[in-house]
């Protein structure tokens, strides 16, 4: 059982996209998936084609336990989240062990997993926090941009930050270049900047910027389903393959 947060703390970099697509390739792979939508605006849900039932803003209220709120779609389990998220991370801020809540709720279900995914929030607030705690590892979406590579210092320090202060291994598997145009020499330039200047993995794998890809949620299907020959549906496939490699 590995659970993974998909993280990143600017928007629109794949996170959602990754989680679902990613989880569809590892379950069609022969893996027993489950993806929690931990974001507040609650895209997962959406993008897989569910519109209404509980969500995990019911488990954090109390109101429902997480093993009874879990839906089915492509053969995933998928745990949805909505806009009640932001009310739940204010008074997540006045409680003690704040970190380890979601952690406590996951504990209950995850063994029954190969993969726990995590779509985080785009921020390293502590509904991000609560979703680093949870995890074993953490897959960083990336645009091959200069402006992107702003946002590293800051997610390495979180991760070592809640290493050191709870006694956690949480471990970078990798960053996962999205939504790449491979005729843009700018990409070779961030990969290169990031090999010299961090310790940290670049996935063999890439995700081509591709129609499909952002045309899939709304038939409320991965890219896996909508059009599994695509190049994000090709690309998906091999990285769930790489993920496996590396487990
Ligand atoms: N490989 C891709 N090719 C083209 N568009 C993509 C690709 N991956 C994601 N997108 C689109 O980019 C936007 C942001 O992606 P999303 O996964 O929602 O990011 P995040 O969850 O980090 O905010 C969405 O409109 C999505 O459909
Ligand atoms: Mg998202």
């Amino acid at each position: 059982m590995t659970t993974i947060s998909i993280v990143n703390q600017k928007g629109g970099t794949g996170k959602t996209t990754t989680s679902i697509n990613l989880g569809s390739a590892l379950t069609k792979l022969g893996q027993k998936v489950l993806i929690l939508d931990m974001d507040s605006q609650g895209n997962l849900g959406y993008s897989v084609g569910l519109d209404d039932g509980e969500t995990i803003s019911d488990v954090f209220e109390g109101n429902a336990q997480i093993q009874d709120i879990i839906q089915d779609r492509e053969g995933m389990d998928i745990i949805p989240s909505d806009m009640r998220l932001v009310d739940i991370e204010l008074s997540l801020i006045e409680m003690d062990d704040r970190h380890k809540v979601l952690d406590s709720y996951l504990s209950k279900i995850s063994k029954k997993y190969d993969y726990v995914l995590i779509d985080c929030p785009p921020s390293l607030s502590i509904l991000a926090v609560n979703a680093l705690y949870a995890s074993d590892k953490v897959i960083v979406p990336m645009l091959l941009e200069v402006l992107s590579l702003q946002g590293l210092d800051q997610i390495i320090q979180t991760i070592q930050k809640i290493n050191s202060s709870y006694k956690k291994k949480l471990e970078v598997l990798g960053i996962l270049p999205v939504m790449v145009d491979k005729r843009r020499k700018l990409s070779e330039e961030v990969t290169d900047y990031i090999k010299e200047n961090y310790d940290l993995k670049i996935f063999e794998s890439m995700i081509r910027n591709n129609v499909k890809a952002s045309e899939a949620p709304s038939f409320g299907q991965s890219v896996i389903a909508y059009a599994p020959n695509s190049n994000s549906g090709k690309d998906y496939m091999s990285f769930a393959e790489e993920v496996i490699r590396l487990n």
